[in-house]
């Protein structure tokens, strides 16, 4: 336990050192199972944003991590895998407790990947290299592949320390600094990971954490001159927000958001596979999921069949205590994101939508916590709001389709365009619907399927920019062309 930890109070991490808000504000975070608060956050603001970028630029210009050999770099990187594996039992208890997860997801799962999301760019660290171009004349044409800078990260609350793995580790693999603005919601395990980087032997100043709010903190660092890169998971209308600000000082931007992703079942599909494969992607992670299976789309003919299958195995499903290793649906994040939830099943009621599970607020005996059972409507329009908004809970809408032409057409009518699956026995299908579907993940025969390795990201107003692979390598580095007159 640090210091940090014991006294149920979280410092801003700015330059190496813990220090509360220039302000001497805090903000409560909350244990949604329990209601309950877990320790008091230093609530930054636009001057903390300030002192983290000033931080993260003199390291930055100081060289002490861009100018690190590639090797010390990729070893150092390394590490921070190591001590994330050490710890996993403490941070997946953090993650649990801040987020409502069920404790298997944040041990088995978010944890595990985190690591290895720092091992894997640990590797690329001897790897980004330049090329020398042949060009006309008595001239060496040679590129530098060089990091951005001063990268500003803001992230959200379904994957708290994941999701801000596949920021850090790529971004500390290519040279740059970095400001993280966590999601006010589920701070805890990004502030642990300060510590771990400190332990690791990340110089100071590399690895800045201003928690605070989206409007105040986030709004900052976006706004800021001094940063030259702004890295964004969370919802479309303030990824919006975030490209409109941005463009004041021309910031990168990368962004990762929403998603209404089509799950499409066809009648010669493992029936029984694809159940599973339904229930899995929605009501993994509570639905709280950017690529969540939320439109399950079915051939007419095996309606009955899979969404019989479906139901079956959504009755088996009740919300439990997180912290039980037995749970497998945990409690909504936070009362907001219970009300809109709750808000979308009333939704889909009143639009005329057939529940085939009902769903709504649970309760686990004591009053407390913000669990809801899983929901799954049939015969839903296209045009409804279950069906075309991110609900970002465990509501599955159940569509169906008669020929393919109708299929795409309806699995591409939405904004949004992060994920789809198709389950088919016939490859050429299956082949020819990936090609069709406009989505930056297409799964065949699975669902949810996510490797460090494979790059993930959206299209249209699911954002652009990929993380993860090689990548993501694009998103923190810029290319510098060098000629040399050789006469
Ligand atoms: P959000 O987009 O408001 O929050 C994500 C992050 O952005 C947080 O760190 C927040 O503090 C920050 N932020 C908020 N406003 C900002 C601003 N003006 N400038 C800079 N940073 C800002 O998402 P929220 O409100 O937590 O969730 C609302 C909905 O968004 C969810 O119900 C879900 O539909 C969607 N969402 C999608 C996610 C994804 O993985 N793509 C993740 C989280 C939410
Ligand atoms: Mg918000």
């Amino acid at each position: 336990m640090t210091s940090q930890q014991a006294t149920g109070q979280r410092q801003l991490f700015i330059g190496g050192r813990w220090q509360d808000a220039a302000s001497g504000k805090t903000f409560p975070t909350i244990n949604p199972a329990t209601e309950e608060v877990i320790a008091r956050i230093a609530e930054g603001d636009a001057a903390d944003i300030d002192l983290a970028v000033q931080a993260a630029r003199r390291a930055f210009e100081s060289k002490s991590w861009a100018g690190m050999s590639q090797r010390d770099r990729g070893k150092l990187i390394w590490r921070i895998g190591d001590l994330i594996m050490k710890h996993a039992d403490e941070l997946a208890q953090l993650e649990t407790a801040d987020n409502g997860k069920p404790i298997f997801e944040s041990r088995q799962i978010d944890i595990p990947m985190a690591a290895d999301c720092f091992q894997y760019y640990a590797g690329w660290a001897t790897k980004i290299e330049g090329e020398t171009i042949p060009v006309p004349g008595e001239y060496l044409n040679y590129t530098l592949r060089e990091p951005v800078g001063v990268v500003g990260a803001i992230t959200p609350w379904n994957f708290p320390l994941l999701l801000v793995s596949w920021k850090l580790a790529p971004a500390l693999t290519c040279g740059n600094t970095v400001v993280l603005k966590p999601a006010e919601e589920t701070p805890l395990t990004a502030l642990r990971l300060a510590e771990i980087c400190r332990e690791a032997g990340l110089p100071e100043g590399v690895f800045n954490v201003v928690t605070g709010f989206g409007e105040t903190a986030g709004a900052a660092l976006v706004r800021h001159p001094g940063v030259d890169k702004i890295a964004f998971t969370g919802s479309t209308a303030v990824g919006k927000e975030i490209m409109k600000s941005a463009a004041a000082t021309l910031k990168k931007v990368s962004l990762e958001l929403g998603g209404k992703s089509p799950n499409i079942v066809f009648a010669d599909s493992d029936l029984e596979a694809a159940a599973k494969g339904a229930i899995n992607g929605i009501f993994y992670g509570k639905g709280e999921v950017c690529a969540a299976g939320s439109r399950l789309f079915v051939e007419a003919s095996a309606h009955d069949a899979l969404l019989e299958k479906v139901v079956e195995r959504t009755k088996r499903i009740a919300p439990g205590d997180p912290m039980n290793p037995k749970t497998r649906l945990g409690a909504l994040v936070s009362k907001t994101q219970l009300e809109k939830v709750i808000g979308y099943i009333e939704s889909g009621k009143s639009e005329g939508a057939v529940p085939a599970v009902e769903g709504g607020r649970a309760d686990l005996g004591n009053g407390k916590g913000y669990f809801v059972k899983p929901s799954v409507f049939d015969r839903v329009d296209p045009r409804m709001r279950i069906a075309q908004e991110e609900i970002f809970g465990p509501v599955l809408a159940t569509l169906s389709f008669e020929s393919v032409e109708e299929l795409i057409e309806k699995a591409n009518g939405t904004i949004y365009g992060l994920a789809a699956a198709v389950w088919t026995r016939d490859i050429g299908k299956a082949y020819r619907i990936a090609r069709s579907l406009k989505a930056g993940t297409v799964w065949i025969n699975t669902y949810n399927v996510l490797d460090t390795a494979s790059p993930f990201g959206g299209y249209k107003m699911s954002g652009f920019g990929r993380e993860l692979g090689k990548h993501a390598l694009e998103l923190y580095t810029q290319v510098k062309s060098v000629w040399v007159d050789l006469r």
